[in-house]
């Protein structure tokens, strides 16, 4: 009893301000020391492209991408040794298959032997684009489809197809209203407008949660509400690109007028609820190293309109990937991935993790450096116009490239340009730089993998950088100004 009172009048580990981690380290991996000088020789070596970067170099945080790199759980590496090789019809075949159905609805997993085929399993979430768009993209000419924001390689595999990748940013992502906390959505009156005016070249609607390419921002419920309806008055169906949908979901729990005292995974539901299909790469909210899908829902749109497609999806997945119950990957990652879909919804997983990246960003912004804001889910993105305004950075400098080359040197942190150089390209008649809407430097924050001191650690670097920011020079490309998916291959030096 007097314990009872005495924890009453104790302050709440809230109000203390500091919380542990919902979770311990699991087990380690000792870092290599290098010198700052090491690290440049070598990164001038790789002609200053921080993909071709050794990352056992990396001493500090490596933020190139949140995808593939989460920390497994126990029970996922549990899961692995569960793993069946087998070529047909594997244990983990059924948990996933199970585990989707649980996460995101029966409609996308239909039990074998009854109805169509409408789950296909990949290696990665690229190959199931490249799947979906190589049969879309026979459906017509000159098709556009829009989205409120492809990924690079979305966008790639979409024109690879000779169709049109198109973004309908929102108008508030440009604006600094902090207040606003879906910035990831879709432009609907934009969407309608194209809509209305070339309905039939447009053979599916996209959105991406969250939005990675505009600074990794969320969609709310209204807005998959608003595009799906559209897109169904328009008998267009509607898809989501849902790699990191479990911090979507959790966003619009915490932020939208409804949703406070719905469970995640409810919300899940309903989001899903609004689609006809989706791509996801289980790299990110699969909580996996490896694995990909293309999931259509039974009598959705999607099938309806295009009855023929599931069929040959079928066999362009067992010419592709393999068997369809394994679909390029392993026994035993299929089973990490049916435990890491079971676990990405854990409501103490998600708040941690979304405040872990809100804190990281707001550190940086105390520091001075400007960043988007809020911050989104699964990362920081420092805005390159604003973090060089004043100085004499020119579109042409690619001073995000030059930013990111800089950090990586001198201090061993690794975050990657998403701005002018991978979302532009060089127009080869006219000669000239064609520039995107966006230039970001992404930070983007692996899952269970560091900790507060880590991030601390890159806001204070990004913090110095700031202040000599006069001093960071441009870049010039010496390799691969033309080329497509550029930013994977150029190689540049320092002006
Ligand atoms: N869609 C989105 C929104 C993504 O962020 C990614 C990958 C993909 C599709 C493709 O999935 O890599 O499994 O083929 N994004 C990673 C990143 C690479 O760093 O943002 P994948």
């Amino acid at each position: 009893m007097k314990l009872k009172s005495l924890l009453n009048k104790l302050a709440s580990e809230k109000e203390l301000g500091s919380i542990p981690r919902p979770y311990f380290n699991h087990s380690v991996e000792k870092k290599k020391a290098f010198t700052a000088e090491q690290r440049a020789e070598v990164l001038a070596r790789v002609g200053l492209n921080v993909f071709f970067f050794p990352s056992e170099m990396i001493t500090g945080c490596d933020l190139l991408s949140d995808s593939g790199v989460t920390t497994m759980t126990n029970e996922q590496w549990a899961a692995l040794h569960m793993g069946d090789e087998a070529y047909g019809s594997n244990r983990g075949y059924f948990a996933l298959k199970d585990q989707i159905r649980t996460t995101f609805g029966e409609v996308f997993f239909n039990e074998p032997g009854k109805g169509e085929p409408n789950a296909f399993i990949f290696h990665q979430g690229r190959a199931s684009e490249d799947a979906l768009f190589t049969q879309v993209g026979r459906l017509g000419q000159n098709m556009i489809v829009p989205s409120n924001g492809h990924f690079d390689t979305t966008g790639a595999n979409i024109e690879a197809n000779r169709m049109q990748a198109l973004n309908l940013f929102c108008d508030e992502l440009a604006d600094r209203d902090l207040g606003f906390h879906f910035k990831g959505n879709m432009n609907v009156v934009k969407l309608k407008s194209l809509l209305e005016e070339a309905r039939d070249r447009v053979p599916l609607i996209y959105l991406t949660i969250t939005n990675n390419t505009a600074g990794g921002q969320p969609v709310s419920m209204e807005n998959i509400r608003a595009v799906s309806s559209l897109a169904h008055q328009y008998k267009i169906p509607f898809f989501f690109d849902a790699c990191r949908f479990a911090e979507n979901a959790w966003f619009i729990q915490q932020h939208e007028h409804g949703y406070k005292s719905k469970q995640v995974k409810d919300i899940v539901h309903e989001m899903f609820s609004h689609a006809d299909g989706f791509t996801i790469s289980f790299k990110k909210d699969g909580l996996t190293n490896m694995g990909g899908g293309l999931f259509l829902k039974a009598d959705g749109l999607f099938v309806k309109k295009y009855p023929q497609i599931p069929g040959v999806l079928l066999d362009y997945q067992i010419l592709k990937e393999g068997h369809p119950t394994y679909g390029g990957l392993s026994g035993r990652d299929i089973m990490a991935l049916a435990s890491g879909l079971a676990a990405v919804t854990d409501k103490e997983y998600l708040a941690y993790r979304i405040n872990q990246v809100r804190e990281f960003g707001e550190g940086m912004c105390s520091r001075g450096v400007p960043v988007v804001m809020p911050v989104g889910g699964h990362a920081v993105y420092v805005d390159v116009d604003k973090f060089f305004e004043g100085t004499k950075m020119r579109p042409d400098d690619f001073g995000g490239v030059a930013l990111c080359a800089v950090l990586l040197a001198a201090y061993g942190h690794r975050a990657c340009e998403l701005g002018y150089f991978t979302f532009g390209h060089f127009d080869r008649v006219k000669k000239v730089d064609i520039f995107p809407e966006v230039n970001f430097v992404r930070f983007a924050v692996p899952r269970l993998r560091y900790e507060k001191q880590d991030l601390d650690a890159v806001a204070e670097a990004m913090r110095v950088l700031h202040n000599c920011r006069n001093e960071i020079p441009g870049v010039k490309v010496t390799y691969g100004r033309e080329l497509p998916l550029r930013h994977f291959k150029a190689r540049f030096e320092f002006k």
